[in-house]
């Protein structure tokens, strides 16, 4: 059982502990995964360019972490960039992530080493420009030393190529060791994913409403519980992610499997079932 170490629950809002208190510590999600939607809605409906949406929404994620790291969730993982926005968002809004990622870094790396957080990513990182990937890879290293929730921004993410790339990893694995390809179990294919170190998220978050996983994550959700809300990512705060954890504990976990009331109902099927009539 993992307890919140006392001196941070006085560091949640009033009405962030009010949830907070309702939640069983020991159920509490290992990790923790969203897809941030709905900053170019949040915007436009205040007649503001996309780009001030995306900013606003920047502003969402380190209110975010710094909640997840008060209540000591080990993962996080954001949803920041992917390969189809890189390819298919105009040349004008993709310079502005980027810029806007450049700060958000330089900016942040402080109130991480405050919060205990370390940074981390996973997608094609090394189709980003040079300076971007240059700033990323300062703040993994002015972060590596802390050890409270690790944050992974998706960047350049595509669950799709992320299978290929493992797959074409694998490949080269069984080349090289000379093992056949009828023996390749899940587990071979898993160690190869960029997620190889992190458990599966246990919940996926996703905001604007809509119901769609966009090419996020494919594998590792395929036992995950999926929590939608309405809500647009530039107005997400830590409140709404305890809301969504406190859902989440709401839900039965399976695996394919039955519940106890379930397995419990072991009489053996008569064979007149079976029977055609
Ligand atoms: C979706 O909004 C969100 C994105 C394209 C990427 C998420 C980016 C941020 C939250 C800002 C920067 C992040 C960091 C880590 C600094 P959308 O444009 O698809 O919204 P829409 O569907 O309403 O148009």
């Amino acid at each position: 059982m993992r307890f919140l170490p006392a001196n941070r629950v006085a560091e949640l809002s009033l009405d962030e502990q009010a949830i907070y208190r309702q939640l069983d510590p020991a159920r509490l999600p290992q990790h923790v995964a969203i897809i941030m939607d709905g900053n170019g809605r949040w915007a436009g409906k205040r007649s503001l360019k996309r780009f001030l949406g995306h900013q606003q929404g920047a502003e969402s994620v380190q209110y975010v972490v710094e909640t997840a790291s008060r209540i000591n969730l080990p993962w996080l993982t954001l949803y920041a960039f992917s390969l189809e926005n890189n390819l298919r968002r105009p040349k004008t809004e993709v310079n502005f992530l980027m810029r806007l990622l450049r700060s958000y870094l330089i900016n942040n790396v402080q109130r991480m080493n405050d919060n205990n957080v370390r940074i981390t990513y996973i997608g094609r990182t090394h189709e980003l420009p040079a300076e971007v990937q240059e700033k990323m890879h300062w703040a993994a290293e002015a972060t590596a030393h802390n050890n409270g929730t690790v944050l992974t921004l998706a960047l350049n993410y595509g669950a799709r190529s992320e299978l290929v790339d493992a797959i074409q990893a694998l490949a080269r694995e069984a080349a090289c060791k000379n093992f056949s390809l009828e023996h390749i179990s899940e587990e071979d294919l898993r160690r190869h994913l960029y997620t190889a170190h992190m458990p599966d998220p246990d919940l996926v978050v996703r905001t604007s409403g809509e119901f769609r996983v966009s090419n996020f994550l494919l594998w590792q959700m395929a036992y995950s519980e999926i929590y939608v809300t309405e809500r647009l990512w530039p107005d997400f705060r830590g409140i709404h992610l305890l809301e969504a954890i406190a859902d989440y504990q709401r839900r039965e976990r399976r695996y394919g499997g039955l519940n106890k009331l379930q397995e419990s109902d072991e009489a053996p099927v008569p064979d007149s079932f079976l029977v055609p009539r």
